[in-house]
C-alpha cells in the first residue's frame, strides 16, 4: 500500500496494492447516509464479528450518532472513495472512545471487499497514535474469541488478554500507553 499524508490532521491519501484509490479520514456528519448504505452491503458474521451480537439495519439515528464525534473524548476515521463527504462510499471505520478511566474502547471493521490489504492494521496504528497523544493509560476492545483475524492483528500490534472468555465469548484485549 501506499501511503501519502495530506495537511489537515489525519487524513491520508492510500493507494493498494491492486491500485484502489481510498482516502482515509476522520468522520464527517455527512458520512451517516453512506454508512448506512455500506451497513446493507456487508455480511451478517462481519456485523457479528464487529458489534459482537447481530444486527439487522443500521438505523439513521444510529448511523447519525456514529457520525457525529465529541472531538475531545471520540476518534473516528473512515477508508471512503476519494470523493466529498456524502458521496463517497465507505469500506472501512476505525473508531476510539475515552471512557470515565483515563482508557479508550476501540472497534473496527474493514469491509471484507477491502480486507487483507493492511488497512486495519494502519487504522488500529492510527487509533493507537491518537490515543497516545490524548495520553490515555490504556486502548482496549471485545472481541469475539472465535475472531482469528482481529486478535492475530492485536496481538502483533502489542494487545494481550486482560479477561477470560465471558459467556457470549467475548475476550477483553488492552494495550497499554504508559511507556
Ligand atoms: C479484523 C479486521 C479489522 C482486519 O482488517 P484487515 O484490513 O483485513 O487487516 P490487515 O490486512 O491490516 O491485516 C493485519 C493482520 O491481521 C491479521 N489478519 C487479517 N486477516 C486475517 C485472517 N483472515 N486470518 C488470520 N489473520 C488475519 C494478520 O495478522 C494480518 O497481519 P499480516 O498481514 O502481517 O499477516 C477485519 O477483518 C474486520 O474488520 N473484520 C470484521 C470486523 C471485526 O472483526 N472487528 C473487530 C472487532 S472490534
Amino acid at each position: 500500500m501506499q501511503r501519502r499524508k495530506l495537511k489537515p490532521a489525519w487524513e491520508e491519501s492510500l493507494q493498494l496494492d491492486d491500485g484502489r484509490k481510498l482516502w482515509l479520514r476522520p468522520i464527517q456528519p455527512a458520512d451517516a447516509e453512506p454508512l448506512r448504505h455500506g451497513f446493507s452491503l456487508l455480511h451478517p458474521e462481519e456485523i457479528r464479528m464487529r458489534f459482537l451480537h447481530p444486527l439487522k439495519e443500521l438505523s439513521a439515528a444510529m448511523a447519525a450518532s456514529l457520525c457525529a464525534i465529541d472531538r475531545q473524548r471520540q476518534f473516528a476515521l473512515v477508508a471512503a472513495e476519494p470523493l466529498p463527504p456524502g458521496e463517497a462510499l465507505i469500506g472501512a471505520v476505525a473508531r476510539c472512545a475515552i471512557a470515565d478511566d483515563k482508557r479508550a474502547e476501540f472497534a473496527i471493521l474493514v469491509a471484507r471487499q477491502l480486507a487483507g490489504n493492511g488497512l486495519g492494521r494502519l487504522m488500529m496504528q492510527r487509533l493507537i497514535g491518537w490515543a497516545r497523544r490524548k495520553r490515555v493509560d490504556a486502548i482496549y476492545g471485545d472481541v469475539l474469541d472465535e475472531n482469528s483475524a482481529m486478535l492475530q492483528l492485536a496481538a502483533s500490534l502489542g494487545f494481550r488478554r486482560r479477561r477470560q472468555t465471558d459467556d457470549r465469548g467475548v475476550v477483553r484485549i488492552d494495550l497499554s500507553l504508559t511507556h
